[in-house]
Order: C-alpha cells, then structure tokens, then sequence
C-alpha cells in the first residue's frame, strides 16, 4: 500500500495542475474545516513518528508546543538529510514538492505558524527552486498567503538553504544556523519547544514526516494507525544503497521481512554480480551495522522485520535501528574495517568541536582505525578503539557522538575477527590498493 509515493508516477505531478486533479490539496481543505487542536489529536491517533531518525511521536511532539499570548510559533522543516546512505527525502521534495507543501500547510494551521521554514542542505542545490516554484503554485491558488480559504489564517514558507555541514540536521544546530550563526548544538533544556528559533516556540519535523500529514487527514488517523504493525504505523520511505541489484528510493510495510526486501523482485532484487549478503546498516550510516546472519531468516524461523521494533530487537548487542531509513548494503567483498574507518573519518570532519570527547575521540578512533586498515595495528587498538566509543557515548551535548560511537562499537562486536585479520596480515593490509592514495597518509598514522 502507498501513502505517500501512490501518485509518483503521474505526468506532471511536480507540478501544481497535475497534482490537484489527482485530488491534491484536498486534505488542506478538510484541515481547515478543524480546529488546530483537532488535527493534533488526528496526528495523535494515527500513531506516526518522525522519519526523521530518533522515531518520536510527532502528535505528542505537536503537544508540546509552548503556546504563550502574543509570541509566534514555527514549524521548521529539516530537508538537511546529510545522513549517509539516506535520501529518500529528496526524492519526496524534486518529485512530489506539492503532497510536501501541503502537508506543511496542514502541520503550520495546527501549530499556529505564519512562518514556516524548510532548511534544505546545500549540496541539494536544484532543489529549491522546485520547492520555490510548488510554494509560488499554491499560493497563486490561495493555498498560502492571507486569509487562507477565508479562515483568517495566513501562512508563508521560505526555503533556506544550508551551507553543507552534518550537523545542521541535528535541531538545535540547524535553528542556530538559520538564524544566520555558526552551526553548533544548543544545550538542551530548553528544547525547541519552548525556546526555538529566535527564541521562540519551535517544532522541528522531517520532511517525510510532514508529507505523511496530508495522507491522515484524508484518511482519518484512526485509519492511518491501522496500517502498519504496533507502534509502526503508516509506511516509510527507504533509501536503499550499496552492493545491490536494484538501488533506489521505495516505500515499504512495516510488515516486510528485511530479507524479502533485499532479495523480492519488488524491492532491491538481491545483491549485485551474484555476490553473497555480508552485512547491512538499516538505518542510516549511524545506526549499528549487523551482519547477515543477524538480518535474513535464522535457521530456528526467526524474522527480522524492516520497522522500530524489529530492527531494534536485541538491544545493541543483536539489533540495529530504522533511523533515517538509509539502507547500506555490503556484500561478502567488503572490507568493514575500511568502511567503518570511511564512516570515521567522516564524523571526525562534521564533529562541530564543541565538546571534548566528540572533538577529540571522533578524530582519535579514525586515526585508529587507519592504523590498523593499513596494517599498522596492534591487538590494544581493538581494545583501545572499544574503550574510546565508550567514553565519546552519552558524554556530548548533542547526538553526533552516539553516531560516531555506535559503527565503531557494532563493526567490532559482530567483526572482530576483520579487525584481527588485518593485525595478523600487517602487508596484506597494506599492499591492498583500493585507488584511494589520499587515505594513506603516513603522518597522520604516525600521529597516532
Ligand atoms: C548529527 C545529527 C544529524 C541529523 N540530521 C537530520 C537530518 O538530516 N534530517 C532530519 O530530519 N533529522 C536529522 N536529525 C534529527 C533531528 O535532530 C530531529 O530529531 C528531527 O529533524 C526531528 O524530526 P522528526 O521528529 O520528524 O523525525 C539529525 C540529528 C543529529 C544528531
Ligand atoms: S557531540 Fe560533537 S557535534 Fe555534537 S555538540 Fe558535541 S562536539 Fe558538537
């Protein structure tokens, strides 16, 4: 079942014609027969969470908003999806700008927004202007601007573009930098919330969570709860990447097997070149990776399905998260030490430095993990490494450091042995050409 891709494929539905005959902006129509407070509890009912990564209840986040006399709110859209392996969100925005418009005029009626914003990464640079153009279509037809359908409700959305850093799509950061400074995480209390952007009430959604408003008022968030599987309700957005037949942008049912996702002719197909399935990040580069055997059909029966609960079953110890929907795949030819080291390299660049254990352990585990991708390790890295991720986790002000942590603690429990290959096989390790000089530079191993 679509919610949110049913339309992808009609001619034209980019633009605001096509996407109105295929029954578009219907759903602002009937938000705004509601009171704010209806279509909060619609939101509530239908059991969504953000798609944005942390999977927490969007209707329940509505209700937090502070609503003091005389002090405007807004809805901030975050379109930074910087999360490597994930970009599903791009393709809801250069595809379907319009169900993305609508849902934000829906979700700004119930928060009471006059101002919204959508803060979009940089390096998406075609893509604003598709945005630009869906906002000028609607509000050509009344959809925005003043008095909205006559209700006295006026509402405008400007698209701002970032300058390309991770970290301005962790909240905080992303509202500071839109308010025109450096992009670095608030210490939190006091949440968006209650002291947002400009200091003033905040609600900061996915891209994909916004979309997925239209499709419950249409349908009522009774309805919408009904699909899915527990506390996953709805559909989601993947992006699957990586070592597979078919790569691609697909919205799946909570109720799918991950091994049905990556083998089904519906979905990925199975693994390019015949290769076998080593292992998967389900969520995200931050997530924890978990190796085959942990993800298809265990011999006992067991499934592993491709929703939160699923994915998380086991803990750290067995399972791995949703997150942003990023499915990386690897198959059986990859190096996890290298790929881990990849992944390390680049929280090391997009740690914003202000608190010391990100600063300095994101930079330290890199320069480990290098060491011993080039067969320069020791058996004490591994330990070391183990025992850094340990210190950097729960010790930040925001969560890129659970990010850096999480793929070094999980490459290691589930692939110790990789790590032990390349310090038994020190010339192996370093005779390996991959094509990517730049990687072995000398002094930062000797920096170690
Ligand atoms: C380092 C970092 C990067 C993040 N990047 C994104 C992002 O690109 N897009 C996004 O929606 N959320 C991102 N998040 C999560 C946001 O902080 C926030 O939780 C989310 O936008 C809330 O939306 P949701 O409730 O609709 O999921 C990031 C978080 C962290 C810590
Ligand atoms: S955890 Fe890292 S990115 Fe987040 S505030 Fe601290 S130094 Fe900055």
């Amino acid at each position: 079942m679509k919610l949110l891709l049913e339309n992808a494929h009609v001619e034209g539905i980019r633009y605001y014609e096509a996407y109105r005959k295929s029954g578009g902006y219907r759903a602002v129509e009937k938000a705004l027969k509601m009171t704010p407070d209806e279509i909060v509890e619609e939101v509530k009912k239908s059991g969504l969470r953000g798609r944005g990564g942390a999977g927490f209840p969007t209707g329940m986040k509505w209700s937090f908003l502070a609503k003091p006399e005389g002090v405007p709110r807004h809805l901030v859209v975050n379109a930074d999806e910087s999360e490597p392996g994930t970009f599903k969100d791009r393709y809801l925005m250069e595809f379907l700008p319009h169900l993305f418009v609508e849902g934000m005029i829906i979700s700004s009626f119930a928060l009471g927004s006059n101002t919204t914003y959508v803060y979009i990464r940089g390096e998406y640079a075609w893509i604003p202007d598709i945005l630009e153009q869906a906002i000028a279509e609607a509000k050509a037809n009344g959809w925005l601007g003043k008095n909205i359908l006559g209700t006295g409700f006026d509402c405008e959305i400007y698209v701002h573009r970032g300058a390309g850093a991770y970290i301005c799509g962790e909240e905080t950061a992303l509202i500071e930098s839109l308010e025109g400074k450096r992009g670095n995480p608030r210490i939190k209390p006091p949440f968006p919330a209650i002291q947002g952007v400009w200091m003033r009430p905040t609600v900061v959604n996915n891209v994909e969570t916004i979309a997925a408003v239209g499709p419950i008022i249409n349908m009522g968030g009774e309805e919408y709860g009904k699909i899915g599987v527990g506390r996953s309700t709805g559909t989601k957005l993947m992006s699957a990447c990586g070592n597979l037949k078919r790569p691609g942008v697909y919205e799946i049912p909570f109720d799918l097997s991950v091994e049905d996702f990556i083998y089904g002719d519906e979905w990925c197909q199975g693994i390019a070149n015949g290769k076998k399935l080593k292992a998967c990040i389900p969520g995200g580069s931050s997530v924890p990776i978990l190796p085959a055997n942990l993800l298809l059909k265990t011999a006992k029966g067991e499934t592993r399905y491709m929703n939160y609960e699923s994915l998380s079953d086991g803990g750290f110890a067995t399972g791995s998260m949703l997150g942003s929907g990023g499915f990386i795949v690897l198959d059986e030819d990859q190096c996890v030490v290298r790929h881990t080291m990849t992944l390390a390299r680049f929280y090391k660049h997009e740690s914003c430095g202000q608190c010391s254990p990100c600063r300095e352990g994101t930079g330290w585990m890199y320069r480990i993990l290098k060491k011993i991708e080039y067969g320069q390790g020791t058996m004490s890295d591994i330990d070391l490494l183990w025992d850094i991720q340990r210190r950097i986790e729960g010790n930040t002000i925001c969560p890129l450091g659970d990010a850096a942590a999480w793929p070094v603690a999980a490459a290691i429990r589930h692939f110790r042995d990789e790590f032990e290959w390349h310090i038994t096989n020190p010339e192996e390790s370093q005779t390996r050409n991959y094509g990517l000089a730049h990687y072995a530079d000398p002094l930062e191993i000797a920096s170690v």
